[in-house]
């Protein structure tokens, strides 16, 4: 296991849409163990791969606030098949944003299709916290942030100061 570089803003990868995982192998579980790491030492309740600089349609949750009660969810592939009216507002934070917080309302449940980390098939219904980290997840597969919630004025604002930040740290 590893702890990995979580990439920033404004880094162009995380503007890519990440290729879907053809075989879940070895190779896939390790990257999972080493996401979870990376996860869990930022600290962080969700990680999309490109996150990390791979290019790949897998996420890793875990909103247990407890480090004695972990449950990790390892999903390959995620396609949210099914979303709530009923929306919801959370303040969402991002690990590849530090310091930047956005109000997002989001469908308050979601049916999620996906594949576990054994290769196998599965069906969840999510609510409540979970639901939200797995659309925020969903969202980084296809190159969204939290910020394109934002209005264009408020995004650039932001966008500018991260591209300050990494002239001055280069
Ligand atoms: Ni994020």
């Amino acid at each position: 296991m590893a702890k990995l570089e979580i990439i920033k803003l404004p880094d162009p990868l995380l503007r890519e849409i990440s290729a879907p995982v053809e075989q879940v192998d070895s190779n896939i579980n390790q990257l999972f163990d080493d996401m979870l790491d990376t996860m869990y030492a930022a600290p962080g309740i969700g990680l999309a791969a490109i996150q990390v600089a791979v290019p790949k349609r897998m996420v890793v949750i875990d909103i247990a606030d407890d480090p004695e009660k972990r449950n990790p969810l390892c999903m390959v592939n995620p396609k949210i098949v099914k979303r709530s009216d009923i929306l919801r507002p959370y303040e969402e934070g991002c690990l590849s944003l530090p310091d930047v917080l956005v109000d997002i309302e989001r469908p308050d449940t979601v049916t999620i299709e996906y594949i576990d980390r054994q290769g196998k098939q599965q069906t969840l219904e999510a609510d409540d916290i979970l639901a939200t980290a797995i659309q925020h997840e969903v969202d980084h597969l296809d190159g969204k942030l939290i910020i394109d919630f934002l209005s264009r004025l408020k995004r650039d604002i932001i966008v500018r100061r991260f591209k300050k930040q990494a002239r001055q740290t280069a």
